[in-house]
């Protein structure tokens, strides 16, 4: 299993798919857990700087969540909420959604039992997010740590929403971007942080597929690659 944490805009959901396919194992994306929550948060009209309010909608809301790599699908109450949960209402409230302590313990917890089932049906998966290799799995044989320039990253997200027809700038990227670094890494709960073992790859300078071929490297110095 490859644990691959850090910040949007670094490439990593790209990248966790493409390795996980090149790797034949299964992909587990967390953060569209914390957002698939937070569109029932939002839905519910729960007020989300309520952390009781909030724990309550998680612990009700019904999901599922794919772990194939080509188009993972994402629904809630039934219906693929894919595009959604890429939105800005989402964007917006997903910070102080994941910061919740009871919200953070149930997707854990449920990231732990997906986790366990596709490695015994597949024998391998790619699991990206925040808090991979620190607390849902500090015992996956191969942690990443991937980073990039905000300004970078604001790019990245500018051309993402703008592909997707989104209206944005680079300078509402750039807050974006910045305003969730503060608040994830700042949280109490699980902070954006890397592992002590994770390795470090600044992708500010890398096209995907040189990120590819360090991680494919790695993955196959640690036995990974079949
Ligand atoms: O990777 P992403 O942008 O889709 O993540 C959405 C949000 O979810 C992000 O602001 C931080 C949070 N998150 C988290 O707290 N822990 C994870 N393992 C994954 C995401």
């Amino acid at each position: 299993m490859v644990a691959l944490d850090g910040p949007s805009g670094t490439g990593k959901t790209t990248v966790a798919r493409k390795l996980a396919e090149r790797l034949s194992a299964g992909y587990l994306d967390t953060g569209a857990m914390y957002r698939v929550v937070t569109l029932a948060v939002l839905r519910a009209g729960a007020d989300i700087a309520d952390p009781v309010a909030v724990a309550a909608v998680a612990a009700d809301a019904v999901f599922t969540i794919g772990t194939t790599p080509v188009r993972p699908r994402v629904t809630l109450a039934g219906a693929d909420v894919a595009a959604e949960i890429r939105g800005p209402e989402v964007n917006h409230a997903v910070s102080p959604v994941s910061a919740v302590p009871a919200v953070r313990e149930l997707l854990v917890a449920r990231q732990r039992r997906i986790i366990d089932a596709v490695l015994a049906e597949v024998g391998g998966i790619v699991v990206e997010g925040r808090d991979i290799g620190t607390v849902v799995t500090p015992d996956a044989p191969l942690k990443v740590f991937l980073t990039a320039s905000p300004e970078i990253r604001a790019a990245r997200r500018n051309a993402q929403d703008t592909a997707a027809g989104r209206d944005s700038t680079h300078a509402d990227a750039l807050e974006s971007v910045g305003r969730r670094d503060r608040l994830d890494s700042s949280r109490a709960a699980s902070p954006l942080r890397a592992a002590e073992d994770a390795v470090h790859l600044d992708t500010s300078e890398l096209e995907i597929d040189q990120v590819l071929v360090a991680l494919t490297e790695l993955a196959s110095h640690r036995g990974l690659l079949h």
